[in-house]
């Protein structure tokens, strides 16, 4: 039970992680070519410990309940976990994240774009994407940078927008708080174990659409 973050009971039970297909499907049983001072190599997901299983991934992908004409975003796309299991659905996204070293491996996966990027500064116009889906870090240092890359997914997404995030428990109360300021609607679908342990909400947030106040001359 975690009593920090209320989010004791566990899930709704919408979310069956079936032991057999995370194995079969997991990230070691793939690998991701990095580029690292000038030398390209190929990484295996369970080592660079931030690669989504694709079982998690669809389930994402189920939640969202994206049409095939949707322009889908991972603005933290780490190894990739998401963007292939949307390819194999057949799903439209773009890539993005701000560690260089993913360049040719992300551009192997081949997303309609793909680009190295700090979500808090996306190199795309407004009102540009139909969905976001997407696994920020989950290390406690990266807290404030997830946070403060809200405003931008926002921007970036067409109105009203619509995000679906994996996030570890502690940042579920930080980022659960700037949401609220934002007038966006979260709803906590279901949480998904894993690796070490962790226990990581997924969330599915509506932003309202902002209506421009007109004052009279
Ligand atoms: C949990 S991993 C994502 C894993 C991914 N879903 C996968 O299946 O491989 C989080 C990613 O966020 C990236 N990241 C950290 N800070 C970022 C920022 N400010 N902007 C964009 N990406 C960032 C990290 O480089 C890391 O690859």
């Amino acid at each position: 039970m975690d009593t920090t973050t209320g989010l004791e009971g566990a899930s709704n039970g919408s979310f069956f992680q079936d032991a057999e297909s995370l194995l079969a499907d997991a990230p070691s049983q793939r690998t991701f070519e990095i580029q690292q001072v000038g030398k390209r190599r190929l990484a295996f997901g369970h080592r660079a410990h931030r690669a989504l299983s694709s079982v998690d991934a669809r389930f994402l992908f189920n939640i969202a309940n994206a049409r095939s004409t949707d322009l889908i975003l991972d603005p933290f796309a780490g190894y990739g976990g998401l963007v292939s299991e949307a390819k194999r659905c057949g799903l439209r996204i773009a890539a993005s994240d701000v560690d260089k070293i993913l360049s040719p491996g992300l551009s192997a996966l081949q997303p309609e774009v793909g680009s190295i990027a700090d979500a808090r500064y996306l190199p795309f116009g407004a009102d540009h994407f139909d969905l976001i889906v997407t696994e920020p870090p989950f290390r406690t240092a990266y807290r404030q940078d997830v946070i403060d890359s809200l405003p931008e997914l926002r921007r970036v997404l067409k109105p009203p927008g619509r995000l679906i995030l994996l996030i570890s428990t502690n940042m579920y109360e930080g980022v659960q708080n700037s949401l609220g300021k934002m007038d966006a609607d979260v709803k906590r679908i279901d949480i998904i174990p894993r690796g070490g342990g962790l226990k990581c909400p997924v969330l599915e947030i509506r932003f309202e659409e902002i209506i421009p106040v007109l004052h009279e001359a």
